[in-house]
């Protein structure tokens, strides 16, 4: 059996962060999703991996999975244009071969091992397998209708009426009859061969497709608050304390904090659950629960909370900051005493609300 790890796509709705960084790249507590996506495969024993990459951020995908932990045998497929999760199985049929495989998307976490469900595709050999999560609303997404048995009988992507409120979660398993089925679908309305129209056609020939509902909770990290709410669920569950900075002795660490090496925290407070990265200095400042802070930045005179700072950032006397995401070696500082009047150099697409 193999895997393939789609980390092709445009990440639109996480710009401006992904004009410099696949969105499969975006970390939650200080690691990249994808590095998430890698360990979960690990538990499946699945070796072979095909990783789809776009030719804007492919050399970043190869780069991050240089340091190769999990020992995979990486094979790097180009997709020329993000046509469609189809289209990047389509892309990938050669690597595929006639293997059935794992299909995982590279911006998806669950908080749920998925070796139980590759086990039970396993032995009972459906023709997908796919994966569910009841949401309150799920029409941004591929929606399923199943039988009380977890039998799939329709999906629909994106519907306005949606059948029921199980959405399909980013990670599918497929035998190679997959292959045939998307040969037989058209790009949707929107120009892009929909994973979700080759399962229906497997259906409509008569194949037999199950289902299973996910019970912990599902992430997919494409936008800015379900970014941060990643962040603050990884927090929780996986983040040990773990404090190999300095801390002076004005200070105070609380609750579960990663203080990665060589950070420093200087007459302030940091109440877990956190994780400060590696050379940041936090000076005279509050660092709140649930907040990344990456590597090589500075947070000074500063109250921050719930919120994702990548390397190199700096937070200069913001009184209060909360529910951000602050990009690379950004710099948000507070204008001089007396001063009413922002100054702002901010990139493209960038969002700030006064
Ligand atoms: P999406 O989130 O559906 O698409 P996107 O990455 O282009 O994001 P946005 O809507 O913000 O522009 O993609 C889900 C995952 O699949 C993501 O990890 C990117 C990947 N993908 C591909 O590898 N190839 C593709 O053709 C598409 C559409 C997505």
């Amino acid at each position: 059996m193999k895997a393939l790890v789609l980390c092709g796509g445009k990440g639109t709705r996480l710009r401006p962060l992904t004009y410099t960084l696949p969105k499969q790249l975006v970390p939650v507590a200080n690691r990249p999703i994808l590095h998430y996506v890698m360990d979960q495969i690990e538990s499946t024993g699945i070796k072979d991996i095909g990783v789809i990459i776009a030719p804007e951020t492919g050399e970043r995908i190869k780069e991050a999975l240089s340091v190769n932990p999990w020992q995979f045998n990486f094979t790097f497929i180009l997709q020329e244009e993000p046509k469609g999760l189809a289209h990047a199985v389509m892309v990938a049929r050669e690597f595929l071969g006639d293997d059935p495989f794992l299909m995982y998307l590279g911006d998806n976490l669950i908080g749920q091992s998925i070796q139980g469900f590759v086990e039970e595709f396993r032995t009972s050999r459906p023709e997908a397998l796919i994966l569910l999560k009841p949401i309150p609303d799920p029409r941004m997404f591929g929606v399923a209708e199943v039988d009380r048995g977890g039998n799939v009988l329709r999906l629909v992507e994106k519907p306005k009426e949606p059948p029921s409120n199980l959405a399909l979660v980013g990670i599918y398993l497929f035998s190679p009859a997959i292959h045939e089925a998307i040969s037989r679908i058209k790009p949707s309305f929107r120009g892009e061969l929909e994973i979700t129209d080759a399962i229906q056609a497997l259906l409509d020939a008569g194949k037999r497709v199950r289902s299973h509902v996910l019970e912990g909770w599902w992430l997919d990290t494409g936008k800015k608050d379900d970014l941060l709410e990643a962040n603050r669920v990884v927090l929780d569950e996986l983040v040990a304390c773990a404090l190999e900075g300095e801390v002076d002795e004005q200070s105070k660490v609380v609750g579960r904090v990663r203080l990665e090496s060589g950070a420093q925290v200087e007459r302030s407070t940091v109440r877990g659950p956190a994780v400060i990265g590696a050379g940041t200095v936090i000076r005279d400042s509050f660092i709140g629960p649930y907040t990344s802070v990456g590597r090589g930045c500075l947070i000074e005179g500063t109250a921050l909370e719930h919120s994702v700072v990548l390397d190199g950032a700096r937070l200069v006397n913001v009184e209060r900051l909360e529910d951000s995401v602050i990009g690379r070696n950004a710099v948000v500082a507070a204008a001089k005493q007396n001063s009413k009047a922002l100054r702002l150099m901010i990139g493209d697409d960038a969002e700030v609300n006064i």
